[in-house]
């Protein structure tokens, strides 16, 4: 006989209440701070997903067009240095996995044995990518983890065995404060083995204005992304942030070395967030934090490799040296 009741385990309701509440946390702490801030991974729903592909193809962000000249002229290094004993490729933050496509392709005409693990926050973006991986390349083993990083690294830590090689793309360690990306490096390292690879991008500093464009297009698409984070939570929390009075603004701090994202308030407003029961003023001109982009020197590199146990194997740049994709691997010896 069937049972018409589903038990629930303590796991199950974590699950539940977990990806609305983390929100509904964030959002109350940082609106609630002076000054107010919302963190960026919150980007990341349907919508906002869509929105960074259309960021990818814009004329003006040059990262993604640097990264895809970088894998499509190095692939063959890059399987050299990888080739051997089978792997897990894990991708942190894969989202369309567009640029990862010419890896695998290649991997996959050397004949080279691995398993392809896409980590992505968004889910809508994981199905799609999921679908499209399995219907372009039927012999691909390909088995994707809706996840942020820190609990995508969890997950990891408990599937040792066979070699891991972690691909950390698109200059996304570069939202992480300085300190912040050490400790995520440190905690990487100490999840992986022996052996192990990472090929992280970094997004190197460059010429002010050329960065600016980038995160300023002409389109406002980068703006629009920026604003869908207010319309989430109008959604996910029932607030009623009005869009129109705010307005998107980012600039660089030569010094930090960040690009720095905001939403400023163009008037005197309250705002409601009917799910956390509180309402948030904003006074004319208060602004919003939502987002840092780092952008790096190459000593800077060389130091965060050294600083979190990584050697650098090799480092591959586009023709530019706008971008570079750095090869890092795990030695773990008794010292
Ligand atoms: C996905 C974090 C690499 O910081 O350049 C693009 C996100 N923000 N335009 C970046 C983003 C505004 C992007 N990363």
């Amino acid at each position: 006989m069937k049972s018409k009741y589903t038990v629930l385990s303590p796991g199950d309701l974590h699950k539940i209440n977990t990806a609305k509440q983390a929100l509904a946390l964030d959002v109350l702490i940082g609106l609630g701070e002076h000054p107010k801030m919302l963190p960026s991974k919150y980007f990341y729903d349907e919508r906002g997903s869509q929105l960074f592909q259309k960021i990818m193809k814009l004329e003006e962000y040059y990262l993604t067009k640097c990264e895809f000249q970088i894998l499509s002229r190095y692939q063959s290094q890059i399987a050299d240095l990888l080739s051997g004993e089978p792997f897990k490729l894990i991708e942190l933050g894969a989202g369309d996995g567009l640029k990862t496509k010419i890896l695998i392709e290649h991997f996959l005409h050397r004949g080279q044995p691995f398993t392809y693990i896409p980590i992505d926050i968004s889910e809508a973006a994981m199905k799609n990518l999921v679908d499209s991986f399995q219907k372009t390349y039927s012999s691909l083993k390909i088995n994707g983890l809706v996840a942020e990083y820190f609990d995508g690294l969890k997950w990891l830590s408990q599937m040792k065995g066979g070699r891991n090689v972690v691909l950390f793309l698109g200059s996304n360690l570069g939202n992480f404060h300085k300190p912040q990306a050490r400790a995520f490096l440190k905690s990487l390292w100490n999840t992986l083995e022996d052996g192990d690879f990472l090929i992280i991008g970094f997004d190197l500093k460059k010429d002010i204005d050329l960065m600016l464009h980038a995160y300023n297009d002409k389109s406002g698409v980068t703006a629009e992304f920026n604003l869908n984070l207010l319309r989430r939570i109008n959604r996910e929390l029932q607030a009623d942030f009005e869009t129109n009075n705010f307005r998107f603004f980012s600039t660089y701090n030569v010094f930090s070395g960040a690009i720095e994202s905001y939403l400023v308030s163009l008037e005197a407003q309250v705002v409601h967030v009917n799910e956390l029961g509180q309402s948030f003023s904003f006074l004319p001109w208060e602004p919003i934090h939502t987002e840092y982009s780092y952008k790096y020197l190459d000593t800077d590199i060389e130091q965060l490799a050294r600083a979190t146990g990584f050697r650098i194997v090799d480092q591959f740049y586009d023709e530019n040296r706008y971008f570079v994709d750095s090869v890092w691997k795990v030695e773990k010896h008794s010292k």
